[in-house]
């Protein structure tokens, strides 16, 4: 497996795997790889004859008040478990290398502004314009993205359209902790009380799932009890939580799949996220 640092060495290695017939899965991260990422590798070398993964922390979806310079970083580690998974290369490019004197940006309207988008207005365009540069620089058959990014996952299934790529977007179910608890390279930033605080999203989650499972058909009395679920965790401050349609991501009154129950709630300091989908 081989580390590349430019755009101009990965492009010939791409080339020559084109010319041998052989599909490409691309699975983009931002590094500090868990067994989430792992589950979209194995996909991705299940599905495809070479797999890339980017491994980039893109200041672009940062706003100046988050966490970009603090976000965790151990490219060895990650070189270790992308070797073990079978991808064939790790693209781990500087940021100066992938924006030196960019003036062009990717931006989406309406769903992007939504949920995440609205404690995070930049976020999305961030993540749309480095997902297309990685899209155009390694031009895979397949992408593969993971569910816990549920509104990232709709939002690039909308730029693949509206841009006419021609590159198939994998989703892949949320990995979780044994006690619950979504697998996120953030996680990492919870001391061990907070740790035990963060329980609240699986768990507050687990309630509207079962309601709605079990033909509880108002929106609002899930969110609700999901919110109630939530508000008994001193530690918890709520951002969002919402239950909205799958692709438009507008909110629903009464309960229609396929749906999208998505919630982000600060433990202390930190941001997370997790949701449940019924499609
Ligand atoms: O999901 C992530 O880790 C990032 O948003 C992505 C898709 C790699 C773009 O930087």
């Amino acid at each position: 497996m081989k580390i590349i640092k430019k755009i101009d060495e990965l492009r010939p290695i791409i080339k020559s795997w084109k010319r041998e017939g052989l599909t490409i899965g691309l699975v983009p991260t931002m590094g500090y790889l868990h067994e989430g990422h792992k589950s979209l590798i194995d996909r991705a070398v299940k599905e495809n004859d070479r797999v890339v993964v980017s491994d980039f922390v893109n200041p672009t979806q940062f706003a100046p008040n988050e966490d970009f310079e603090t976000y965790p970083r151990d490219l060895d580690a990650d070189a270790a478990l992308c070797e073990a998974a079978g991808a064939d290369v790790i693209f781990n490019p500087e940021p100066d290398e992938m924006y030196r004197d960019a003036l062009t940006f990717v931006d989406m309207n309406k769903i992007t502004k939504v949920l995440c988008g609205k404690t995070r207005p930049i976020h999305f365009s961030g993540v749309c314009t480095v997902v297309s540069k990685l899209f155009n620089i390694v031009t895979p058959d397949r992408a593969y993205f993971g569910q816990k990014d549920a509104q990232q996952l709709c939002v690039i299934k909308k730029m693949v359209e509206d841009l006419n790529f021609d590159i198939e977007i994998v989703g892949c179910p949320i990995v979780r902790e044994s006690d619950g608890l979504a697998k996120s390279s953030r996680n990492t930033y919870l001391s061990p009380e907070e740790r035990k605080a963060a329980l609240c999203l699986s768990r507050s989650l687990e309630i509207g799932r079962r309601m709605a499972e079990s033909g509880e058909t108002d929106a609002k009395a899930i969110t609700d009890a999901v919110r109630n679920e939530i508000s008994k965790e001193p530690l918890a401050r709520i951002d969002y939580v919402e239950l909205v349609d799958l692709t438009t991501l507008e909110p629903l009154e009464t309960v229609k799949k396929p749906l999208l129950c998505a919630i982000a709630v600060y433990i202390g300091k930190t941001r997370l996220i997790d949701n449940f989908i019924m499609e």
